[in-house]
């Protein structure tokens, strides 16, 4: 009980030597205590007053103790409420507790200790359940904060990871820049050096003195030239034309048809780049007529990162290092397809293994690693492409992953 406030009672009761009798022990307990002869009196008084505990007869004219109780309850639904009733109305006194009552007491009280300890114990009671009530509120107010920081810690980490997604593209657009270079110079310096044998050749001939000899060497270098021109404008339109669908996926979540085996050519064309210099190799064998209607982008992000983690961790101290990419149709299950990556580099021990998919993992802190990729790919085979991934690897035998993921599937 809360003894630092004065705690007031209400005593509605129509026989006036109960009331008084009852007002005068429960005041010499400290309590403030105010008396009402009826219920329409003491239902005034309640709401003038505002006790903190009601003390109510039956059985009284103008208005019953059912009718106060109901009115009282409605008003302040957790106020204790003790009924105070003769012993020949139990099923009223069952009514009472039925409507929200606290506790009884039969009338004539024989021993005032038991009023005494009947309003104790709804006083104790209702402190305990203040006390749930603000827990409660506190709960709740603690877990609106925790849900909100949540959702802040997600939001932070889909920027991260769209940011990480733009970044692999900024790369993707630089390794572009740098593949296509190379045609589209060769086919400059050759279309220059045509030109210069043109007005060389127009030159001779308006002079008259062209001989059959040089009309012959001069249609050899057309002919040889613009072959070249032409080899080498083709392959920048082959770069660019695969570079641009990968980009493209990369940079969102269309669902639509496609080959693998050829898509995976694409994806492997376009990181080409990144290793070509090195003495590193990449293998692919890969069913012909897989073909999916799936998030190809999905596909350009996962193998992205797997071959940079390859060429970045498994081959650091390695020239010639092998990574094998194998795609089958499960034989046992047909719509299965199963997709192991792996490579011969320097493999990872067992914390790298166990934590490879948190998020923010890295081995390679402060030198360019964020340790958002094996997360991303994570999410990506299991989310948006539904299936699982397994991650086997220990020191010096390269790492393999197996990925398992439904051929078809109905976007839900
Ligand atoms: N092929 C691999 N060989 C050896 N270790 C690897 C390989 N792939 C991943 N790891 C280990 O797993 C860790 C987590 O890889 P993850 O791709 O998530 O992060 P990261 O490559 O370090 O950083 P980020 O990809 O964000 O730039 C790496 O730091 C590395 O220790
Ligand atoms: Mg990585």
């Amino acid at each position: 009980m809360d003894d630092s406030v004065v705690k007031k009672i209400l005593v509605i009761d129509d026989e006036v030597y109960i009331r008084d009798s009852v007002i005068g022990f429960l005041e010499d307990f400290g309590f403030e205590v105010i008396g009402a002869e009826n219920g329409r009196i003491g239902l005034e008084r309640f709401e003038k007053q505002n006790p903190d505990l009601v003390l109510c007869d039956l059985r009284m004219p103008e208005m019953d103790g059912l009718e106060v109780l109901a009115a009282v309850t409605q008003k302040k639904s957790k106020i204790p409420i003790i009924i105070v009733s003769g012993a020949g109305n139990i099923s009223d006194t069952v009514e009472a507790l039925r409507l929200g009552a606290w506790d009884y007491i039969i009338k004539p009280i024989q021993d005032m200790n038991v009023l005494y300890h009947a309003v104790s114990k709804a006083f104790e009671r209702a402190e305990l359940l203040k006390e749930k009530y603000q827990y409660q509120k506190d709960l709740e107010k603690a877990n609106k904060e925790l849900t909100f920081s949540l959702e802040t810690l997600e939001r932070a980490q889909d920027q991260l990871v769209q940011s990480e997604k733009m970044a692999a593209l900024g790369e993707l657009v630089a390794g572009v820049a740098h593949e296509i270079n190379t045609p589209v110079g060769v086919g400059v310096t050759a279309a220059s050096f045509l030109e210069a044998k043109t007005s060389e050749f127009k030159k001779t001939y308006s002079s008259g003195q062209l001989k059959r000899s040089e009309l012959e060497n001069y249609l050899q270098t057309v002919e040889e030239v613009s072959n070249s021109i032409l080899i080498n404008m083709e392959r920048a339109a082959e770069l660019i034309s695969s570079f641009k669908q990968v980009a493209v996926d990369q940079s969102s979540q269309n669902r639509r048809r496609f080959n693998l085996k050829e898509y995976i050519s694409e994806i492997l064309l376009s990181l080409r780049p990144r290793y070509k210099k090195t003495g590193h190799e990449i293998k692919v064998n890969c069913d012909e007529n897989i073909d999916l209607n799936s998030f190809p982008g999905a596909f350009s992000q996962i193998l992205n990162n797997m071959i940079m983690n390859s060429l970045i961790h498994g081959f650091e101290d390695m020239e010639n290092g092998i990574i094998q990419i194998d795609i089958t149709r499960r034989e046992d299950k047909e719509d299965t397809i199963l997709f192991i990556y792996q490579d011969n580099g320097k493999g990872m021990n067992q914390e790298q293994k166990e934590k490879a998919f948190d998020p923010f993992y890295t081995t390679m802190r402060g030198k360019g690693g964020t340790g958002l990729g094996m997360s991303i790919v994570f999410n990506l085979i299991t989310q948006t492409l539904k299936g699982s991934i397994d991650c086997d690897s220990s020191i010096g035998n390269g790492v393999r992953f197996t990925m398992k993921f439904p051929e078809h599937w109905e976007e839900s």
